[in-house]
């Protein structure tokens, strides 16, 4: 196991402790000793009722117990330990010639057998080989736990309002098995949403998998999704699970949702409502323990209207819907999102670049980011890699972006209706710019008069005369 520094830490021998339950006294003293030599905690059983009771009250890294014992057999013992100690190991003893019980409590989840006569050779190696995959597996829930840390804070930047309301909703929603739609433009975190809400969830510890049903054809999705038996279509020469029982137990992320087919559309609907299908080519029925999040770029509910997409499956996706806004509506996390990117990539690429100047900064807050949060990301790699100052300059932007930027800049403005004065109409797109500026960014003043390009007094002055108050909640 690693700890925090990288070092490998090792467990003392003595701190891990071992049931041993046999009904013949005289294999329990064998093993007993031979672990003990070892260094380990033994306590002994010598009937599978004594052995349950203690797996109640103590809690063991390893049980080595007979399998033909009378009464509770070690199968039972075994089914015990599954059932309430999961994070404990088992060995299981057998006399030659009962193999098969062997294989059958290795299926019901021991991590290996010893054959009587037993050598303390053999049972050293087996034990030592089921401890340390026992540190191996608890190292691996460990580093699980790192991701979701690194998901939820590290991975995920921006302290604009509308994304701040993303987070709530990530940590409100996480937790629950309630199906997820996340919209909103190409390139705006959807599938960083549905990771983070994965690796937030009890369902951390499973697979999430993700597929994008818009980048394969009709037919191959359905297989994709439920698995195929052999032979279920032309080339299906072996079985295959599909995406479905590939997620059990945790979570598949279902990626352009809006391009499934009716067909394929009728099947989802049913795995939503039941939890069951069928793979390919079969009547079998299989049943499955799986959060669903799907995510589009479409206008579903305008899809449902055209009755391309269906009206009971998008009420069952939109169980929370999670609305993931364009960066052009939180302009207020660039400064932010560029300051992640530049460490991510100085990093990757050994560049030692500290930022961008004040100019080009201010170029990147015009621009409008058709391509959101990913076109911002290769921008940043991009110049990162090409420029060789430690500071990018608007040179190192590209000629699109600086034009596109500029005529954002000249923005258009709506003649007002009727008898305004020209003074109130100036008033009134005062007041919005300013309101819409501190709503971005959470009131944060000195924020707002950033992104509004103000001086921080002049912006309090302002809100002052205009009686712009932060609303109550
Ligand atoms: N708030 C954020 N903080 C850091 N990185 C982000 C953020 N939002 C998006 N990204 C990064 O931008 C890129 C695009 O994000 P993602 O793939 O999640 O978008 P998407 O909405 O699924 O896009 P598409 O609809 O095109 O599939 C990824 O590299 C992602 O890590
Ligand atoms: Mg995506």
């Amino acid at each position: 196991m690693k700890n925090h520094r990288g070092k490998a830490t090792v467990m003392s021998k003595s701190l891990q402790k071992i049931l041993i339950v046999d009904d013949d006294s005289k294999i329990l003293d064998v093993i007993a000793s031979v672990l003990r030599d070892g260094g380990y905690t033994v306590v002994t059983a010598a009937n599978g009722t004594k052995a349950i009771r203690s797996i109640d009250t103590e809690s063991y890294d390893l049980v080595i117990t007979d399998l033909k014992m009378p009464e509770v057999n070690g199968m039972m013992v075994l089914k015990h330990v599954v059932d309430r100690s999961p994070d404990t190991m088992c060995i299981i003893l057998t006399g030659y010639g009962t193999i098969e019980g062997a294989v059958e409590a290795i299926k019901a989840g021991a991590f290996h057998y010893i054959t009587k006569p037993v050598k303390s050779a053999e049972i050293m190696t087996v034990v030592e080989k089921a401890l340390k995959y026992k540190l191996l597996e608890r190292e691996n829930i460990l580093l699980k736990q790192q991701l979701k840390t690194k998901y939820r804070f590290e991975n995920f930047v921006g302290d604009s309002r509308p994304i701040q309301e993303v987070f709530e909703l990530i940590e409100k929603v996480a937790d629950t098995d309630s199906t997820i739609l996340i919209t909103g433009e190409s390139g705006t975190g959807k599938e960083l949403i549905a990771k983070a809400i994965h690796y937030n969830s009890q369902r951390r510890d499973n697979p999430m998998v993700v597929i994008n049903c818009g980048a394969i054809p009709e037919e191959l999705l359905e297989s994709e999704l439920f698995g195929h038996e052999k032979g279920a279509f032309t080339g299906a020469h072996k079985a295959r699970m599909g995406r479905f029982e590939l997620a059990n137990g945790g979570t598949i992320f279902l990626d352009e949702i809006g391009d499934m087919s009716p067909n394929l559309q009728v099947k989802l609907l049913r795995v939503l409502q039941e939890q069951q299908f069928e793979r390919v080519g079969s009547t079998r029925t299989i049943g499955v323990d799986i959060r669903v999040i799907a995510a589009t770029n479409q206008d579903l509910f305008s899809a449902v209207n055209k009755a391309t997409f269906r009206e009971d499956l998008y009420y069952r996706l939109n169980v929370i819907p999670i609305n993931v806004p364009p960066l052009r509506e939180r302009r207020s996390d660039t400064p932010l999102l560029v300051d992640f990117f530049i460490k991510k990539f100085t990093k990757e690429k050994q560049k030692s670049i500290k930022g961008f100047t004040q100019e080009s900064m201010d170029t990147l807050f015009q621009y409008d980011w058709p391509g959101n949060v990913r076109e911002l990301e290769n921008l940043v790699e991009r110049v990162i890699i090409l420029s060789d100052s430690e500071e990018i300059g608007l040179d190192d932007i590209p000629e699109s972006i600086k034009q596109r930027a500029k005529r954002m800049e000249s923005f258009e403005v709506a003649m007002p209706k009727g008898d305004i004065p020209f003074d109130h109409a100036v008033e009134v797109y005062e007041k919005k710019l300013i309101l819409q500026a501190l709503e971005e960014t959470n009131w944060v003043k000195t924020k707002a008069a950033k992104l509004l390009k103000m001086n921080r007094t002049t912006l309090i002055e302002k809100m002052k005369k205009k009686k712009l108050q932060k609303p109550a909640v």
